[in-house]
């Protein structure tokens, strides 16, 4: 059977994981979460200091981060320089200093040089923000998903809840807000709909009802390949 690639864009904590991870596991492709990796140089950069605005020193660390991703126990884990660090990535001291990070052309060419690579051979599922439009402007399935404000931040309130963490939805719904502006406004390619993605809006879905209509898309991209 063909394999595709698979882009799924859109806002802050609209579930793009959630729909990608099921896709990817229903299809046995490979899923990449391409946020996981602008949160990992976020926390390296924070951890060592790096001045954003100093051209050198972010040259200089992102010839020192490796990023891969390797399957744990409970699922896919983010590794950084050969550490996991898929909890600490999720914290709100990166949240609150990615978007500015993710802004910046180096790290984006970067990223998007590894994530190309990664779906050089097909069969990969990868959420982001500029999946669709700049590192797989050729996947034969676009989704950009969308929700309403208010419950993207009622369920990332339950899920750092579920995690130990005191975040206010108050809080979180300002970091949501915030990161959506920057990651739409920015001048290297910005959060945009690409014009053949097929949008869902998942507000009033279940997680089960958005990932059947997204396999039945996926099945006659297959077929159609
Ligand atoms: O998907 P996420 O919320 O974990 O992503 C974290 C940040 O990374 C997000 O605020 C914007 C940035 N990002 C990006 O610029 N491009 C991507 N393809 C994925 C994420």
């Amino acid at each position: 059977m063909k394999k595709i690639n698979i882009a799924i864009d859109g806002y802050s904590s609209c579930g793009k994981s959630t729909l990608a991870k099921a896709m990817a596991e229903k299809l046995h492709y490979i899923y990449v979460d391409s946020g996981a990796m602008y949160r990992a140089v976020t926390l390296y950069f924070l951890e060592n200091k790096v001045d954003l605005e100093d051209d050198a020193a972010v040259a200089d660390a992102l010839d020192r981060i490796d990023i891969r991703f390797e399957r744990g126990p409970e699922g896919i884990e983010t590794y950084l320089n050969g550490r996991s660090v898929e909890s600490e990535i999720r914290e709100m001291r990166v949240s609150s200093m990615v978007s500015p990070v993710a802004a910046i052309s180096k790290v984006r060419r970067a990223m998007v040089r590894q994530q190309q690579k990664m779906g050089e051979q097909r069969g990969v599922v990868m959420d982001g923000r500029d999946i669709g439009t700049v590192v797989f402007p050729d996947a034969e399935l676009k989704i950009f998903l969308t929700a309403d404000p208010a419950e993207r931040a009622r369920r990332r309130y339950e899920e750092l809840k579920a995690k130990g963490s005191s975040a206010s939805m108050e809080e979180i719904k300002s970091n949501l807000l915030e990161r959506d502006h920057i990651d739409s406004n920015r001048e290297d390619s910005p959060l945009r709909q690409a014009v053949d993605a097929v949008v869902i809006d998942n507000t009033h879905l279940t997680q089960e009802g958005q990932l059947k209509l997204a396999l039945e898309l996926a099945e006659s991209r297959i077929e159609a390949g």
